[in-house]
């Protein structure tokens, strides 16, 4: 149950209002945006306030600027976008704060109108959660909104700090993320399985920790599985491998056998000869990949007991590829895997930044019940953490 705070919960009219949004936007040469993903997600809280008449004052980062401004990260091409997908006009300020942009938000701006500041991580005062940072931004407004929960993972001035000099509510975006992974952790309808995959087992060690504890069965497929098959003593070539998780690997599995886990890992791989979109490949069991060779994703066979036990699921979590899904001819277990998931009649969840290219390759987007908009956010949530951005928020 979410029990904050939401923008429906105050009367707004004609109030100030400062709405940390997650605009970190990829962005071509030129300047556009090339995925509006998570401007579009925006769009329902930013509605929602102009039609309660405030004065709608946007806030976000954009990459990773090294504390000034660089001409590359400013969040104008944002606003542009922003300015096509509500039709409406978007202020948009150069700085982060000044005394001209508070005059201009206190005297001139229209109840109704948009705003938006510029990137914040322009200001070394953000992502030190610095106090007096916190202080001027909260300056600038009556009431605080966070609808950013791709970055509510971080403890930011524009995140935590600012709850402490201004109600601060939760936004429709962030309510509905929380929700969604809330509701995996809290109360599932089971049999609830979690598909894990991509490259590392060292980003998801926690979150293979927690889901052992809540889930019947975890399916794990992609890079990572490579460390898991050579901790049980399987040759796995030259497939990638975390030597230094080899134990920890050992220890999941035996979590997963003391917690009544179904623990399910390939039994046939698609091994290539080298690294590359044209490389020769075929189809080995899992212990036969060739000494020069490397896995580039889960087999046929393991594909179709995945799809198996992903059928029988009421709850799917999915997060990370099945193998190297950018390469055609190596994509067929992540394709396989994402269509059992998106068909299930599960209620699915995906999150992560690869997983969301594959759901978008595979032309999946519209089948999964959520998709979360954050991605670190997303792992660290599911990791059972509370994030600073949601625990800064009024409680109901
Ligand atoms: C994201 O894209 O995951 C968020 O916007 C957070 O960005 P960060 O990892 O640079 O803090």
């Amino acid at each position: 149950m979410f029990n904050k705070k939401t923008i429906e919960d105050m009367n707004l009219k004609g109030k100030r209002v400062l709405v940390r949004v997650d605009y970190n936007v990829p962005l071509d040469e030129k300047m556009n945006v090339t995925d509006n993903t998570r401007i579009k997600l925006s769009l329902p809280t930013i509605n929602y306030l102009i039609g309660q008449g405030a004065k709608v004052i946007l806030m976000s980062h954009l990459g990773r600027p090294k504390d000034a401004a660089e001409e590359k990260y400013r969040l104008t091409p944002a606003a542009k976008e922003l300015e096509k997908l509500t039709g409406k006009k978007v202020i948009k300020f150069d700085e982060t704060f000044s005394e001209d942009i508070k005059s201009f938000i206190d005297n001139e701006m229209q109840p109704g109108s948009i705003a938006m500041l510029e990137n914040l991580r322009f200001n070394p005062g953000e992502k030190k959660n610095d106090t007096a940072f916190a202080q001027k931004l909260a300056s600038l407004a009556d009431v605080y909104v966070n609808d950013a929960f791709g970055s509510s993972h971080r403890a930011h001035a524009s995140i935590s700090g600012i709850a402490q000099f201004l109600p601060a509510l939760s936004g429709f975006l962030l309510k509905k993320e929380v929700e969604a992974l809330g509701s995996l952790l809290e109360n599932p309808q089971r049999p609830f399985v979690a598909v894990l995959g991509g490259s590392k087992i060292s980003d998801k060690i926690l979150v293979i920790k927690n889901l052992l504890d809540k889930v019947d069965s975890l399916i794990l497929g992609g890079g990572m599985t490579y460390t898991f098959l050579k901790a049980q003593g399987f040759e796995i070539g030259k497939s990638i491998c975390e030597d230094d998780q080899l134990q920890y690997a050992l220890d999941m599995i035996e979590l997963a056998k003391t917690n009544n886990v179904k623990l399910m890992l390939p039994v046939d791989i698609i091994a290539a000869s080298e690294y590359a979109a044209d490389a020769d490949y075929k189809n080995v069991d899992t212990g036969s990949i060739p000494a020069e060779w490397e896995g580039m994703g889960i087999g046929e066979k393991t594909a179709a007991l995945y799809a198996q036990e992903i059928k029988k699921a009421k709850t799917v979590f999915w997060n990370g590829p099945m193998g190297v899904f950018e390469f055609d001819r190596f994509s067929f277990g992540t394709k396989e895997i994402g269509k059992a998931i998106a068909e299930s009649g599960a209620v699915t969840v995906a999150g992560g930044g690869d997983t969301l290219a594959a759901i978008k390759k595979f032309s999946l987007s519209g089948k999964f019940s959520h998709i979360s908009s954050g991605g670190g956010a997303s792992m660290e949530f599911l990791e059972g953490k509370v994030l600073p951005g949601v625990a800064a928020l009024l409680d109901k």
